[in-house]
């Protein structure tokens, strides 16, 4: 559901933007914005924060597939208590790279929520169409608080008003790949975050 469409603009200027490192997935990256450290240090101090907010409640953590997997991994692993997790995979109707803002259950959690503490995670938050029509679905049964936190929030492609509670980096307006997202289904091996070289999509 990301937006290839707005990956051409390079309004952001990051000045920590680095080369790739040489490695065969690296040669198709133009530059890295989050390296796996700064990951790393990111994910720490949320994880600090989560556990704070959540103490004692035994959250369920949501991951929503495919592109949460290595955040959600490393996120739990950061977060000091009692906590329960769940996947929901979803998928956009509508053709191309356009989302029509609908979207369909291809897993459903494997259990209720009511009453629950629900924290949502996913890897980037862009248009907020995805979680603008998850939250409200969720909310249908009856948590007791649904909150969301996402990796990377980009917010110049954003239509939707959703509120994003925990969020990691803002992200720039360009095609990122790594740590989870993907460009094709490659890419969501690497350990950083960069931007993909635009000769890789080039002519699709
Ligand atoms: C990405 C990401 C979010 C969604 C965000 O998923 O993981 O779920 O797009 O975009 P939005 O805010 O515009 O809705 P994608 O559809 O690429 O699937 P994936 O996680 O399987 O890569």
């Amino acid at each position: 559901m990301r937006g290839f469409d707005r990956g051409a603009r390079s309004w952001y200027a990051r000045p920590a933007m680095s080369p790739p490192p040489d490695t065969l997935l690296g040669s198709s990256i133009k530059e890295v914005l989050f390296t796996a450290e700064d990951i790393a240090a990111k994910v720490q101090e949320l994880g600090r924060g989560l556990t704070e907010h959540y103490r004692g409640r035994r959250p369920l953590v949501v991951g929503i597939l495919t592109g949460c997997f290595p955040f959600i991994a490393d996120l739990v692993r950061a977060m000091d208590i009692e906590l329960e997790v769940d996947f929901m995979s979803v998928s956009s109707y509508g053709a191309g790279t356009k989302s029509s803002g609908v979207v369909r259950f291809l897993k459903d959690l494997d259990q209720p929520i009511e009453g629950r503490d629900v924290l949502l995670v996913e890897d980037i938050i862009d248009t907020g169409l995805t979680l603008k029509y998850l939250t409200e679905a969720l909310h249908t049964r009856k948590p007791a608080s649904i909150q969301i936190c996402a990796l990377l929030d980009k917010q110049a492609g954003r239509t939707q008003n959703v509120e994003v509670q925990w969020r990691g980096f803002d992200c720039p307006d360009a095609f990122v790949v790594g740590y989870g997202l993907d460009y094709s289904g490659a890419y969501r091996n690497l350990p950083y975050v960069g931007v993909l070289d635009p000769s890789v999509y080039k002519g699709e």
